[in-house]
């Protein structure tokens, strides 16, 4: 007899997940292959669309109808594939407000280095193209190719808290920042755009300064926000009212997360704000999956970075001298922590 009582159990959950990367892969070849862009060129039928893409005919109507049972491209009654809002509006690349540089990345670097997740769990070494003892930045910067599509990659996944913290925080208090590691400057420019009192500095090592400029240049805040080369392990930070630290501290170890902090408190006036943003995981370590598998991904990506709690960083700052400090929710998965000098 059957137990009434009992709900049903399902393995759904487990095999969508086992087979996740189905759906990941369609959709980081579709952005590698430029599909969006191409659609948003123009909506086209399976064979003009075959040609545009060169598609093989044996995959592309699976391939095509995949994406519309996945939700990032329609196909209307004519049988016209077309981009959805969404992905017409993140995804073409001939629009501002692209955010597939991410997915780029994902599929060139961290797709063949998730194949390792099991090596790195059993030995707690990087998987990537640093081997352990390496810094992987010093690494990846060595191939111009690959350190222009890591700084983009930056902007497109950033985006979102970027503009959360230039509208969020109190900016009015203040008149300078500096965001170290700052990567293309989104987060700079984000700030400068929003609050044009400001006057900002990307951080960051010398070899992305070309690409800052390029970035920054007439974007409308050219003349409010530069950039500054140097390491944040050698130099000081340039002093500044409010220091930035986006989707930096998980990079490194706790002494080096320590070190950070102790840097932000000597570039900052007493009054001054320090802001570390990542992928905060909550305290009790069992909601933020996106935060928790972000911390995975810097298992396989650096030599010993993490990412943590509200919690831990709360400590790290006070241990720093920072007081008055404080969590608050950004977008998705990010959080910031405020400290005040
Ligand atoms: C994960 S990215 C974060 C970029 C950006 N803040 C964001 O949130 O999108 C880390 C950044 O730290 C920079 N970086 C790495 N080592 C550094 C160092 N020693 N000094 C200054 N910046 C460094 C990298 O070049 C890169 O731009």
């Amino acid at each position: 007899m059957e137990d009434d009582s009992t709900p049903a159990l399902s393995p759904g959950q487990i095999l969508q997940t086992g087979l996740g990367f189905w759906a990941s892969k369609t959709l980081l070849s579709a952005v590698e292959m430029e599909v969006f862009t191409e659609l948003a060129r123009h909506p086209a039928d399976l064979a003009t669309l075959s040609g545009r893409l060169g598609l093989h005919p044996r995959g592309a109507r699976d391939f095509l109808d995949a994406l519309v049972a996945l939700g990032f491209v329609r196909r209307d009654s004519s049988g016209q594939y077309g981009n959805t809002p969404e992905t017409g509006a993140f995804l073409d690349k001939n629009k501002p407000g692209y955010v597939g540089g991410i997915l780029e990345m994902a599929n060139h670097r961290l797709y063949p280095f998730w194949g390792s997740l099991t090596a790195a769990l059993r030995t707690g070494e990087q998987q990537n193209e640093a081997r352990s003892g390496d810094d992987m930045f010093a690494k990846l910067y060595a191939d111009p190719a690959k350190l222009k599509e890591f700084l983009r990659a930056m902007s497109g996944v950033s985006r979102g808290a970027n503009l959360a913290i230039a509208r969020q925080f109190p900016w009015a208090d203040y008149r300078t920042f500096v965001d170290a590691g700052t990567a293309q400057g989104d987060l700079a420019l984000q700030i400068a755009l929003a609050n044009p009192h400001l006057t900002g500095i990307g951080f960051d090592l010398p070899e992305v300064g070309p690409i800052f400029e390029d970035y920054i240049a007439g974007s409308g805040a050219s003349d409010r926000v530069s950039f500054v080369g140097g390491s944040f392990f050698e130099d000081s930070l340039p002093p500044a009212d409010v220091v930035l630290y986006g989707h930096i501290l998980h990079d490194w170890n706790l002494e080096q997360k320590r070190h950070l902090l102790r840097k932000a408190w000597e570039a900052l006036p007493t009054g001054g704000a320090v802001i570390v943003y990542d992928a905060i995981i909550d305290d009790n370590r069992s909601q933020n999956a996106f935060g928790l598998l972000m911390s995975l991904n810097m298992l396989v990506e650096t030599e010993g970075g993490f990412d943590y709690t509200g919690a831990d960083c709360r400590e790290w700052m006070a241990e720093a001298g920072f007081r008055e400090i404080r969590v608050e929710h950004l977008v998705g998965p990010d959080s910031m922590v405020v400290g005040i000098k």
